[in-house]
């Protein structure tokens, strides 16, 4: 062999064990170990600002220690919310072995006032994994967010734990465990949690909540898998309170009246206008709240391409499902009419943030595809946004994949300010859980006004559990708490 051909093999060799000691190392460093904390991974974005923005003195406050501080203070309502498995029973007399609360799917509608001081006893009778409660959209102190391995730890079997904290919102909510939330939100820990106002609902009004599922294969509506009936006046003020506890959005529609859209995820819009023949989609793990005042003809209710259903008429008549193939989807941008909020686009900014979900080639803890990733990291090396009490923040997420990402984040309600560049004309917007469909690209904002350590996740559970997941923290803090570990916490 001449001297050139063999320098053109070595090198073709060298080559080839580069290429090999940088995919082993890719694969070496996407490897989880079986304990880690939260805190441990994550590159550390400041959003623009100095790192030491925020940080007084070394001193820093554990997660547990922040709890409000309300927690002390006797509380208004005590639930005891008890996770066991049961067989439950569907509308049409089908059954199906779920995961429950107090043995119902949906868990007990737990309904409080705002300003009440809440306590919540969770109890684990039976359920092997583990459970938790997360108090989807209500913007507890962090100590009581409910997350396993972030918050506080799973609760084994026999265990229990107490949520104590003060409500200052009003609106829809719902609650759900945190600990294998993708496998056990579907099996049936969840529940609508209602924040009413001070003062006392007229006489001639009627609240219902519905809650979109999927249990054991069937979509159901709370727990109607057909046509529930319910039997409301004439001149009756309705409020719908819909509830997506599923992975994707869902689509409702309300035939027989013209209805307005009141309230997104427990915020009231402002001027709201009337609808019809629109299908209003629920991001998952969103709520939309509708009204209208109850006409003397049947109004109907459907969770679309679907059999549940609920007609609500002032004799008992039902009502045909409409022919609602051809329905616009309701835009929530630009509904409603303009009210001042506490800041806007123009505001000064003192963090800014892009979330950018994306697919890539590589691995995730040792397993090589195609996985999400954020800002370029596949989980866990995903990025931190940090934020220091009182920042005003601003984040825009972008999503650069064929899958709708209802991106929810912990503890905060975030006011949408663009979609793809357009202002938000309407009435103010506060989202918890924004559906970011495929292409889109949304500027929102948020007040750091709620120190802790906070998932901003995907609501499509499936997704988060692939990776889809990341965490808000407040410069100071520090969680004790650790994924996987003795408490087995896996909060996906
Ligand atoms: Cu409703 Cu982190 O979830
Ligand atoms: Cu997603």
């Amino acid at each position: 062999m001449r001297l050139a051909q063999r320098l053109a093999i070595a090198t073709a060799i060298v080559a080839c064990l580069a290429v090999v000691a940088v995919v082993a190392r890719a694969w070496w460093d996407s490897r989880l170990p079986g304990t880690y904390s939260v805190m441990q991974f994550g590159k550390t974005d400041y959003g623009g600002a100095k790192p030491t923005r925020g940080v007084a003195g070394s001193r820093l406050v554990s997660v547990s220690k922040l709890t409000g501080t309300d927690a002390r203070n006797t509380p208004d309502d005590r639930f005891t919310l008890t996770a066991q498995h049961a067989r439950v029973r569907l509308a049409s007399g089908k059954t199906v072995d779920a995961l429950t609360f107090n043995g119902r799917v949906p868990g007990p509608e737990l309904r409080v006032r705002t300003g009440d001081v809440v306590e919540v006893v969770l109890r684990n009778k039976d359920v092997e994994e583990g459970v938790t409660i997360h108090w989807h959209g209500v913007d507890v102190p962090n100590a009581d967010d409910g997350v396993a391995g972030v918050t506080q730890n799973a609760v084994p079997v026999g265990g229990r734990h107490v949520y104590r904290f003060r409500v200052k919102q009003t609106g829809t909510f719902w609650y759900h465990t945190h600990q294998d939330s993708d496998a056990d939100v579907r099996r049936g820990l969840y529940g609508a949690f209602v924040i009413e106002p001070r003062a006392a609902a007229s006489p001639d009004s009627v609240d219902l909540t519905s809650i979109a599922h999927t249990l054991g294969g069937h979509a159901v509506l709370n727990t109607e898998d057909e046509t529930g009936s319910r039997e409301v006046p004439p001149g009756t003020h309705v409020r719908l309170r819909l509830v997506n506890s599923n992975d994707t959005t869902e689509r409702f529609a309300l035939s027989g009246t013209p209805f307005e859209v009141l309230a997104i995820d427990g915020i009231d819009l402002h001027g709201p206008t009337p609808l019809e023949r629109k299908l209003v989609p629920v991001p998952a793990g969103s709520r939309y709240d509708l009204g209208f005042t109850m006409p003397r003809t049947p109004v109907r209710l459907d969770l679309f391409e679907s059999h549940a259903a609920l007609v609500l008429s002032p004799d008992g008549e039902t009502a045909p499902a409409p022919d609602d193939e051809d329905w616009p989807d309701f835009d929530p941008l630009g509904y409603g009419s303009p009210a001042p909020t506490p800041f806007s686009a123009a505001s000064h900014f003192d963090r800014t943030f892009v979330l950018k979900i994306q697919r890539k080639l590589g691995f995730q803890n040792g397993s090589p595809g195609f996985h999400w990733a954020i800002d370029g990291g596949i989980y866990p090396h995903v990025p931190m946004f940090m934020v220091a009490r009182g920042d005003l923040a601003k984040i825009t997420i972008v999503n650069d994949t064929s899958a709708v990402h209802p991106m929810h984040l912990h503890g905060h309600h975030m006011l949408v300010l663009s979609r793809n560049g357009v202002p938000d004309g309407g009435s103010p917007w506060w989202v918890d859980t924004l559906g970011v469909n495929p292409g889109d690209r949304y500027v929102v904002a948020f007040r750091a006004d709620n120190p802790g350590l906070w998932m901003d996740h995907c609501h499509n559970l499936g997704h988060a559990t692939a990776g889809l997941t990341m965490h808000v923290m407040y410069v100071g803090v520090w969680t004790p708490y650790d994924i996987g570990g003795a408490a087995h916490n896996t909060p996906e």
